[in-house]
């Protein structure tokens, strides 16, 4: 975690978009939500895809270990907020957006127990083997029953090219979720001609998959 902080500190945050991510736009109403509804956005940073789902009148809960990530996400989206603080966690609140800044492995179900929706984008691939399965685990154990969660991930030949962004493939991501999940694949396509730091370092192909997952009722 002091390494993600660092990152941020040192402002090497290649995965940040300005822009909406496209999967999201064409890909929310997987997640079958009502207006009003709050979507849980794990490993947050300073996505500007937690401004579309305010936009489109959800409610969003993230959770971000960076604190200059949750400040620079209110600064450059002039949003005020207030301050929180608790054992685990500073908790930031603006109008229909709340931010845990701390440790994902730290959330309780109490936490999330109003959430419908989880999107995760750049989450669980920026998590090395080794935490994969914890990251599903604990998820399973925070989210209500019957949630759906919409999940984006790559995957690519990992010899050719070290992560983060780690290679997830279509049976891993089954494995993962092969407890207490149903999983659907909605799409993969390779897009390695858009990739260029990929194209650069000679990686053969990268395909982009967006899953819907529900956890059991
Ligand atoms: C690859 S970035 C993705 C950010 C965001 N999902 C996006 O699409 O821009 C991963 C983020 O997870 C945060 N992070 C890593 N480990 C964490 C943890 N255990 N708890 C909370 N945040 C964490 C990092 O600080 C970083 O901002």
């Amino acid at each position: 975690m002091t390494d993600w902080i660092q990152r941020w500190k040192d402002g090497k945050i290649g995965w940040h978009r300005q822009s909406v991510n496209s999967k999201l736009i064409e890909f929310i109403n997987c997640l079958a939500l009502q207006s009003g509804d709050s979507i849980f956005v794990p490993l947050c940073g300073k996505s500007q895809d937690m401004v579309y789902l305010l936009e489109q009148g959800f409610k969003v809960i993230g959770v971000e270990v960076s604190q200059l990530a949750i400040e620079q996400f209110f600064s450059e989206n002039h949003l005020r907020y207030s301050l929180k603080k608790t054992q685990s966690f500073s908790i930031y609140q603006a109008e229909n957006i709340t931010l845990y800044c701390g440790d994902y492995f730290a959330l309780k179900a109490s936490d999330l127990k109003s959430i419908s929706g989880v999107y995760d984008r750049a989450s669980l691939i920026a998590l090395p083997i080794d935490l994969r399965a914890k990251y599903v685990r604990h998820l399973y154990s925070i989210i209500p029953s019957a949630c759906r969660v919409l999940l984006l991930t790559l995957n690519y030949p990992q010899q050719q090219m070290s992560g983060p962004p780690y290679a997830l493939s279509e049976s891993e991501v089954v494995s993962l979720f092969s407890k207490g999940f149903e999983c659907q694949q909605l799409q993969c396509f390779n897009d390695i001609e858009n990739e260029p730091k990929f194209l650069h370092a000679g990686v053969d192909f990268i395909e982009k998959a967006t899953y819907c997952l529900q956890k059991e009722k």
